[in-house]
């Protein structure tokens, strides 16, 4: 015989919203950006790298979606994401002002390009990313399998001003001091994550766009690295639609041909927004 719930105890169940998600914590990096962690749907299955659509009912009773990368791992509890506040912004003017034990909505389709698979196998994994775009590689950067695959992972992240790398600088130095990672990867695995911020319009210890960086050879230089070439490096792009398309010509221009899901093959690109930017 079935159970069957009493008609008044269904009628107790507080009303939730379809596919919401409570936040855990949240963290403002500058007046532009700030993280949020939220709980995990138990079904939801990601690989790192990919995002999903989130975002708060809006005035009219709809929600009102964006795409948002995953920046937490495939393998964490919990669900990440690294944002940009716009000021008119129809989804951040307000999700910029959310709070602890706050409710999100997320509808549990992970996709994307930003994957190891849409890869061939290589020896070094370079990830390119301006602004938010390091959401991604946030993940990935987590993810033992991206150290099981590749010998050096390089970071390379450039903003216009120092305050806006400190979430990437501060998610490496977490990284490199992980015992979980340390513990999965064995000694040394720090040693593989090579990082390199610049800034473009404050000075800092390093400057310049990732684009000039690698076209003058100055990054290599700077890593110790001879060059990319088509045998041995891989690349994942994440930026504007400039900096991508500039940078899918400096990846060819190294031999390097653009993959996907289905056809990987030595890089990969996914746009960090769509617009021109602010
Ligand atoms: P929108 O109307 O969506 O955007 C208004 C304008 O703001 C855009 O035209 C653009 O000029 C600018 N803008 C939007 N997003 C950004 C950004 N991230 N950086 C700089 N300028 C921007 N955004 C994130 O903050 N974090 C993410 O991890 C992220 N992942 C994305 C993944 C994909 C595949 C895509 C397509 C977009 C992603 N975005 C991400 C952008 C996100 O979907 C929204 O555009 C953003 O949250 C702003 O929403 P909005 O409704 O406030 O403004
Ligand atoms: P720059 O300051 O020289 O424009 P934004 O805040 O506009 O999204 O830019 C984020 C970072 O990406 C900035 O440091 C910016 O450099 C850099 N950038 C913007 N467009 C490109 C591009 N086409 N190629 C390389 N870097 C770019």
């Amino acid at each position: 015989m079935t159970e069957q719930t009493p008609v008044n105890e269904a009628a107790a169940k507080p009303i939730t919203l379809p596919d919401a998600q409570t936040v855990t914590s949240v963290k403002h990096w500058t007046d532009r950006l700030f993280s949020f962690r939220v709980t995990r749907p138990q079904s939801l299955r990601f690989r790192s790298g990919e995002f999903v659509m989130i975002g708060l009912m809006g005035d009219n009773g709809k929600p009102l979606l964006r795409a948002y990368s995953i920046a937490s791992p495939a393998w964490d509890d919990e669900l990440e994401f690294y944002s940009i506040k716009v000021p008119d912004g129809p989804l951040t003017s307000k999700l910029q002002h959310i709070e602890v034990g706050e409710q999100i909505i997320l509808r549990p389709k992970p996709v994307g390009t930003l994957v190891l698979d849409a890869l061939l196998p290589g020896k070094r994994l370079w990830f390119f990313a301006t602004g938010t775009g390091i959401a991604p590689f946030a993940s990935l950067m987590r993810d033992p399998d991206t150290y099981e695959r590749y010998e050096q992972v390089i970071m390379m992240h450039t903003c216009r001003d120092v305050a806006e790398l400190e979430y990437g600088r501060q998610l490496v130095e977490d990284i490199r001091q992980d015992e979980m990672l340390a513990e999965l990867m064995g000694d040394g695995f720090a040693d593989k994550l090579l990082y390199y911020p610049t800034t473009t319009r404050e000075e800092s210890p390093q400057m310049g766009r990732i684009t000039d960086n690698l076209t003058s050879g100055k990054a290599f230089a700077d890593l110790g690295i001879d060059g990319i070439n088509p045998e041995d490096d891989r690349g994942m792009v994440c930026g504007s639609l400039a900096f991508n398309t500039d940078m899918k010509t400096v990846l060819e221009g190294f031999g390097l041909e653009e993959g996907a899901n289905s056809d990987p093959k030595q890089y990969v690109v996914e746009k960090a927004f769509v617009g021109d930017g602010i």
